[in-house]
C-alpha cells in the first residue's frame, strides 16, 4: 500500500509519522516488571487452552483488539478494511479512529465504512472529549453510532495530546458533558468507554469517569507510542514542536494505568492499550486486571505492508498468548489472573 495522496490531512501526517518515524517511549510500560512463574509439572493441552472472551455480550474468540486508528480519509478505510477483514476473521474486537472529520463533513462518512466486512464482531465507534466540550451532543453521537453501526463508543481523553497540537485545550465542563452524554446514550443502549490515548488513566480520573457514569475504561498507558512525539513531528511551527517534544515521555506506564483503574474498581469493563507488542504483553495486561489488550501501531505497520501481514501478526500474536498460558499453567483467562508475579 503506498499513502502518496494529496489528501491534506493531520490523519494521514499521523499515519505517516508512525509509520516512518521513531514515535515510542524510551520508557517501558512497566510490564517487564511482572513475570509469569513457568509450570513444568501442569496436567495441560496447550490445544485446549481457552482464550476466548465475552465483551458487551458478545463472544470474542481472544482478549484483543485493534485499538482506534484512522477514518475520514481514503488511505484510512483501506486500512480500517484490513483491521475489519481480520477482526471478522479472529473475531476480535476494533474501533475506527476518531469520527469527528465523517461528523464534520457528510461526505467522508463513507470512508469509515468497515460493518460489511466485520459483520458480526465487537466495533467501537470514536469521538473526541474535546468535541463535546466544544458542542457536539448526542445527536452527533447518534449519527457517529450509525455511521458504522458501532456497537459501543469510545469517547476519548487526550487533553495532553491536544496541548501538544495546539488543539481543543477547553475541557473546563467535561464532567457535567460527559455525565449527560452517558445517560443519554444509556437510553438509547449504547454503551460508552472512556479512554487516553497513551498518557494513562489515575485513579482520580478514573473515579471521576465512573461517577459520570462510563461503562467502560480503555486505560491506555505510556510506554508504546507517545503521541507527544507524533504531535511534535506534526507540529506547525517550531514552537509547537519544542513544547510537544517537552512532553515525549509524560504519562503513566501502562502497567501503572490499569492497577490504577482497579484500585477503584473491580468489575469495571477494562481494556488496556499502550505499547503492548506480544502475546505475552497482551497476557500479562489480562492478568493484571483488564479484560483486554488492544494494539495500536503494530495493527498499523502490519496492515500497512499486506493484508497477509496483518492476518500472520495477529495469528502469531495469538499463538504467543496460548504458549504463555501454556507455559504458566492457565488453561482460561480467569486461570491466568492468578498466575502473575
Ligand atoms: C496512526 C494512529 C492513529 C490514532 N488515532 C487515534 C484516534 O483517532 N482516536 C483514538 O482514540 N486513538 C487513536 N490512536 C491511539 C491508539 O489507539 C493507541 O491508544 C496508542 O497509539 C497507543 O497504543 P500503541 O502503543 O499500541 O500504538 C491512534 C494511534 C495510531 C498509531
Amino acid at each position: 500500500m503506498t499513502l502518496k495522496t494529496r489528501e491534506p490531512s493531520a490523519k494521514l501526517a499521523h499515519i505517516e509519522a508512525c509509520l516512518n518515524a521513531d514515535v515510542e517511549y524510551q520508557k517501558s510500560t512497566g510490564l517487564e516488571k511482572y513475570d509469569f512463574v513457568n509450570q513444568a509439572a501442569k496436567s495441560i493441552s496447550l490445544q485446549e487452552i481457552d482464550i476466548s472472551t465475552r465483551l458487551l455480550g458478545k463472544h470474542l474468540q481472544a482478549p484483543l483488539m485493534i485499538a482506534p486508528m484512522t477514518g475520514g480519509i481514503e488511505r484510512g478505510l483501506e486500512l480500517n478494511q484490513r483491521w475489519a477483514r481480520s477482526a471478522e476473521h479472529w473475531q476480535i474486537a476494533m474501533s475506527v479512529g476518531s469520527q469527528r472529520i465523517g461528523l464534520e463533513d457528510p461526505s467522508k462518512a463513507a470512508f469509515y465504512q468497515i460493518r460489511k466486512h466485520a459483520p458480526t464482531t465487537l466495533i467501537f465507534g470514536n469521538i473526541g472529549a474535546a468535541q463535546i466540550c466544544r458542542g457536539f451532543g448526542i445527536d452527533e453521537v447518534k449519527r457517529a453510532v450509525e455511521m458504522i453501526e458501532a456497537d459501543a463508543m469510545f469517547i476519548h481523553f487526550n487533553a495532553m495530546q491536544e496541548a501538544c497540537q495546539g488543539g481543543d485545550v477547553d475541557f473546563k465542563d467535561l464532567h457535567r458533558k460527559l455525565a449527560e452524554m452517558c445517560s443519554a446514550l444509556k437510553k438509547l443502549g449504547v454503551p460508552v468507554f472512556a479512554r487516553e490515548v497513551c498518557f494513562g488513566i489515575s485513579p482520580e480520573a478514573a473515579i471521576r469517569l465512573l461517577d459520570a457514569g462510563v461503562d467502560g475504561i480503555d486505560c491506555a498507558g505510556a510506554g508504546g507510542t507517545s503521541w507527544a512525539k507524533v504531535e511534535a513531528l506534526c507540529a506547525k511551527n517550531d514552537r509547537q514542536r519544542k513544547l510537544a517534544n517537552c512532553f515525549g515521555e509524560w504519562g503513566i506506564a501502562t502497567a501503572t494505568s490499569i492497577l490504577n483503574v482497579r484500585s477503584v474498581s473491580r468489575e469495571i469493563p477494562l481494556i488496556a492499550t499502550g505499547g503492548l507488542r506480544t502475546g505475552i504483553d497482551v497476557a500479562k495486561v489480562i492478568a493484571l486486571g483488564a479484560d483486554l489488550g488492544a494494539m495500536a501501531r503494530p495493527m498499523l505497520l502490519a496492515a500497512y505492508a499486506s493484508e497477509q501481514a496483518l492476518f500472520d501478526f495477529i495469528e502469531d500474536v495469538l499463538a504467543q498468548l496460548r504458549v504463555c498460558m501454556f507455559g504458566a499453567g492457565a488453561s482460561s483467562l480467569k486461570d491466568l489472573k492468578t498466575t502473575l508475579f
